[in-house]
């Protein structure tokens, strides 16, 4: 399996940038979580590299694609090989194919809570540095559903700020706003400072998304505590197990325990995380 979905891979991510040495990173997993025949749901777990790196270290970003295509094909490649391996068979193999909602997913979409909010509503993503990551799906996901958001994205440097184009393109130009410590691009500051300023010129948020370091997040909570503006923050702590075993991703809440983020988040309102303790 792990070789079948590198030989797919490794040629497609090669052609796509034109460069013959770049490598992908890849981890695959098989789960087969649930009892077999009765609600038996085998899906793959899958991280891959948003990029490849060349053989001096260089990390070569890939262009923006269609993960939904992407993973149609992987899910047909994935049921096709488990059913030529006798895994599956010809009934079942063809039963899953036309399930509607596959289980399978080779590209991390964060779910987003949109239940609540209403059409027009405005929201407000904020990024600093490599906080950006979930945020790039979530633009894209606020923009297919009809909501007005706008990114305030902030970095040391111009180069420390990725993906504006795709920023820009899901969310409109008009909407993307800049701070660097350096005033390379946008202004010199803090994004903190950026969405401050909106705020306090009357622009209302019915909720701010954001990811990035510490001190950002605990400004932020600051902020959104005094405005009265509800957030959702997805917390950057770091994860070994991922299922609540190790203990290395815990943060401490208001009502006085610590929280495992891989069970209990990542993403949270800022008024559950004790922002003193942390
Ligand atoms: S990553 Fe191990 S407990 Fe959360």
């Amino acid at each position: 399996m792990r070789e079948g979905s590198l030989r797919k891979i490794v040629p497609s991510v090669r052609a796509i940038l034109d460069r013959h040495d770049a490598t992908p990173g890849l981890v695959v997993s098989i789960q087969t979580f649930g009892s077999y025949a009765a609600n038996f749901h085998p899906h793959v777990h899958a991280l891959v590299t948003d990029g490849a790196f060349n053989k001096e270290g260089e990390c070569l970003q890939l262009p923006y694609f269609d993960a939904r295509f992407v993973e149609e094909v992987f899910r047909r490649r994935v049921l096709e090989r488990l059913h030529q391996a006798s895994r599956l068979s010809e009934g079942f193999h063809r039963s899953l194919l036309g399930r509607v909602h596959s289980g399978f997913s080779v590209h991390g979409e964060q779910s987003v809570p949109t239940d609540d909010l209403k059409a027009g509503d405005r929201v407000a993503l904020v990024a600093g540095g490599i906080g950006l990551a979930p945020l790039v799906l979530l633009a894209r996901t606020l923009a297919a559903r009809g909501f007005a958001a706008d990114l305030y994205y902030g970095g040391r440097n111009e180069t420390d700020v990725l993906k504006r184009a795709d920023f820009e393109r899901f969310l409109g130009p008009h909407r993307c706003r800049y701070a660097t410590d350096d005033g390379s691009l946008g202004r010199r500051g803090l994004v903190t400072d950026l969405l401050a300023q909106a705020l306090e010129g009357g622009t209302a948020y019915r909720r701010v998304f954001a990811c990035g370091p510490l001190p950002m997040f605990r400004t932020l909570a600051a902020l959104l505590e005094k405005t009265g503006v509800e957030g959702s923050f997805a917390m950057e702590s770091e994860m070994a197990c991922g299922f609540g075993v190790c203990l290395g991703c815990v943060a401490p809440t208001t009502d006085g325990r610590f929280a495992t983020m891989c069970k209990e988040g990542p993403c949270v309102p800022p008024t559950f995380i004790d922002w003193k303790r942390i």
